[in-house]
């Protein structure tokens, strides 16, 4: 059946791989991205999109009320999913506000307006960060839908408040709302800020490679496509007022994935600097995926070892599109951030 989806951020990195995956999978849906361009945004990410007739864009920030209506009004959206944040946990520590004002309050600003025009479908996209972190040496442990929310920074705890208000609204209204808590995702269109493109933009172009104190924070990297994915069967086939961690047992130490993609290029580990470790550093994510596994049948399909080349190639192939961004404003925070480290 034809439907109508609203993706809120779908110029940023995972947004804008959902849209495609959207738009290819599903011919008949409209896609309507709604993104109001920060740094993070970028136009030209959905540059093959704007050729499909069945894609809109719409320049508007989640937190204006009567644009959102005026937009929802329109289309009369049948889902709409929320990937429209503040993402960066360095930024987080720098400017906690606009976090809460994106993350928290353009969540609640959402929610109000599809209960005020009865949208039968909301989802949420959370993070597995709302879980704080876990210890090193317990790789028994791993963080469930059961697992109590335990945020280590402004980011993190912009984006619990924001599923608290998401569960909330649920029990309060009966607002049909799902939220997925994915690990970390790395693909194409990953902005250069995070991890994985900026080493191997850095390593490209022989500049050092920052690594956050001894290397050894843990992270459960996922391939995007397969986030996408999950969240296509949740938005079909989840269940009203559920939680679904999603993430492919991929854990690997910062490090590790710094000399991996050394490697792939063929540069030297004498790029590699440790730097001041980050304020509050959570140590470990590790996703239990049980649930979205056993009761919607999602798995993950890219293992790591073919995902991050497959990565590294994009980069290759699409200079144009890193070039532009880390020739801007980018620059600027570059030398804020890692200056003085
Ligand atoms: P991103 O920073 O690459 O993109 C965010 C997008 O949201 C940008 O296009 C930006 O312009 C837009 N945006 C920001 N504020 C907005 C506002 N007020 N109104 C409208 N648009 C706005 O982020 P991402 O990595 O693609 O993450 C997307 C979502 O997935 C976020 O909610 C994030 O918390 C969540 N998530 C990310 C990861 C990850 O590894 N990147 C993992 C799990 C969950
Ligand atoms: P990041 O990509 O910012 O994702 P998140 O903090 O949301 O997990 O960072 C991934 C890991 O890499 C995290 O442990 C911090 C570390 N890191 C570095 O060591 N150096 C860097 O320059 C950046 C950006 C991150």
């Amino acid at each position: 059946m034809k439907k109508t989806i609203v993706v809120t951020g779908g110029a940023g990195f995972i947004g804008s791989n959902f849209v495609y995956h959207m738009l290819k999978k599903y011919p008949d849906y409209r896609i309507v991205c709604v993104d109001c361009l920060t740094y993070a945004g970028n136009l030209s990410t959905l540059k093959k999109a704007l050729e499909n007739p069945n894609f809109r864009f719409s320049k508007t920030n989640i937190c204006d009320r009567k644009a959102i209506k005026e937009l929802f009004e329109e289309e009369k959206p049948d889902i709409v999913v929320n990937f429209a944040a503040e993402s960066h946990v360095d930024r987080s520590i720098e400017t906690p506000e606009l976090f809460l004002q994106t993350n928290v309050l353009g969540t609640e600003t959402l929610m109000d307006v599809c209960r005020e025009l009865n949208i039968p479908r909301y989802h949420q996209v959370s993070t597995d960060e709302v879980y704080g972190d876990l210890p090193l040496d317990r790789p028994d442990l791993f963080f469930t839908e059961k697992t109590p929310l335990h945020t280590s920074s402004p980011y993190s705890a912009s984006k619990a408040g924001a599923d608290l208000l998401v569960m909330a609204y649920v029990r309060t209204y009966k607002f049909p709302a799902t939220i997925s808590r994915c690990s970390n995702n790395y693909g194409p269109y990953h902005f250069p800020e995070k991890l994985i493109p900026l080493m191997i933009i850095n390593a490209l172009n022989d500049k050092p490679l920052p690594v956050y104190g001894d290397g050894k924070n843990v992270r459960d990297w996922l391939y995007v496509e397969d986030h996408c994915k999950a969240i296509d069967l949740i938005i079909h086939e989840g269940e009203i007022g559920e939680v679904y961690n999603v993430g492919g047992h991929n854990e690997m130490a910062n490090i590790d994935i710094v000399k991996l993609i050394l490697k792939e290029l063929g540069k030297s580990e004498d790029l590699i600097t440790f730097v001041e470790d980050r304020k509050g550093h959570d140590r470990r994510y590790a996703i239990d995926p049980t649930k979205i596994h056993t009761q919607l049948g999602w798995l993950p399909e890219t293992k790591f070892e073919n995902g991050i080349v497959k990565t590294i190639k994009w980069y290759l192939d699409h200079k144009d599109w890193w070039e532009e961004i880390i020739s801007g404003e980018y620059q600027n925070y570059y030398e804020k951030m890692y200056g003085d480290k």
